[in-house]
């Protein structure tokens, strides 16, 4: 079968993976209604396209955070991918490396962070952190540094899991086989609902007491926590709603992004994730103000499909889509792509 769009992976994960995975990998909680939402708010956006703009050249290249990378698309933190690839987080290290893109590697990981770092040895790579316990937070973060990963991404929407009803009836839990690796020896490892739902803003100063790396703060959605993310002293924001796993009735990423760009006013940069399903949605959220944006089920999809080249199959057909989008929008650069290119009004 010719892979074509990312919903032929999809296709593909759902009818070859088992079902307890699949049923985890697209769980949203409750009725579901936030995560299609984050599909259903890309497709109600409408383009201003410019014509006669000479797209002979096309540059798609971005920076994040200072480093460059090929466009403006990476990999989200998403737990178990030994559940979609017998490799897992290595498979995933490499394909970003090789599309030199940005992969956000979770706590949840079933690799240790040795592990990626040894197999992609000098990608961008961005660790994600659940805060369990500070101890255990404080030994994670400075193995990361230590590893060379270049960013912190904290987690903020997740005090408690969601309810993801279909996890609850089918029993989900880890086949005996994948561990969580990077909490090995920490605790029982087979629930993720020990996180500590304590935490609060004042926990951001003692993060950036533990390490040099920027903080990225993922998962706000308003221009209150926007603001109280960039008076905090972090460098990045994730506009994101869990893929909608969390709190039902959140709004769909791509409308919060806006306000979220609002409050923000240029002083850290807002990256996008949720609902991505192909080029023409990254130019969206990048003509609203996102800097980047990351996928998070479409990655699991193209390793359950076949591993490291899956993903990059899935990274690569983003890639062409959203340069062909950039050119029939009339931008032959990030840099040209801005409101203008989208009905706001609409909006
Ligand atoms: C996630 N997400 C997530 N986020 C995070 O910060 N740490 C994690 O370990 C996980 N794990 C995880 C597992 C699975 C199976 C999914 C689907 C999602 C959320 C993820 O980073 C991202 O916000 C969403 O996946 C984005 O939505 P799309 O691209 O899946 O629509």
């Amino acid at each position: 079968m010719a892979m074509v769009c990312l919903s032929d992976f999809e296709a593909y994960a759902k009818k070859y993976l088992p079902k307890i995975a699949w049923d985890f990998f697209a769980a949203g909680a409750d009725d579901c209604s936030t995560r299609d939402e984050n599909i259903l708010a890309f497709k109600r956006i409408r383009f201003r396209p410019r014509v006669l703009r000479d797209v002979s050249v096309m540059d798609i290249r971005t920076q994040l955070l200072g480093t460059e990378i090929s466009f403006p698309v990476g990999i989200a933190p998403t737990g178990f991918h030994q559940l979609a690839w017998p490799d897992g987080e290595k498979s995933t290290a490499r394909a970003a490396r090789a599309m030199n893109t940005c992969y956000i590697t979770s706590t949840y990981s079933t690799c240790s962070l040795e592990e990626i770092s040894a197999a992609a040895p000098g990608g961008l790579r961005w660790f994600q952190l659940y805060i369990h316990s500070r101890s255990l937070a404080q030994q994670l973060v400075q193995r990361a540094e230590a590893l060379g990963f270049q960013g912190l991404v904290l987690t903020v929407d997740v005090p408690y899991t969601g309810k993801r009803r279909q996890d609850i009836r089918n029993r989900f839990r880890l086949p005996p086989h994948v561990e969580l690796k990077n909490l090995q020896g920490a605790f029982e490892v087979c629930s993720t609902s020990l996180l500590d739902p304590s935490i609060t803003w004042n926990d951001i100063s003692w993060l950036q007491s533990l390490t040099h790396l920027p903080i990225i703060i993922k998962g706000i959605l308003t221009r209150e926590d926007a603001e109280l993310a960039v008076r905090h002293g972090v460098q990045g924001i994730i506009v994101s709603n869990h893929g909608g796993r969390q709190l039902d009735g959140a709004p769909a990423t791509v409308d919060a992004l806006v306000e979220v760009v609002e409050a923000v006013a240029g002083r850290v940069e807002v990256y996008l994730d949720g609902g991505i399903r192909g080029g023409s949605d990254v130019l969206k959220a990048l003509a609203l103000g996102a800097s980047c944006v990351f996928i998070g089920r479409a990655a699991l999809w193209g390793l359950a499909y076949k591993g490291e080249e899956g993903l990059q199959e899935v990274l690569r057909i983003l890639q062409d889509e959203f340069r062909l989008a950039m050119a029939l929008a009339g931008c032959a650069s990030v840099s040209q792509v801005g409101r203008h290119l989208v009905q706001f009004s609409r909006l």
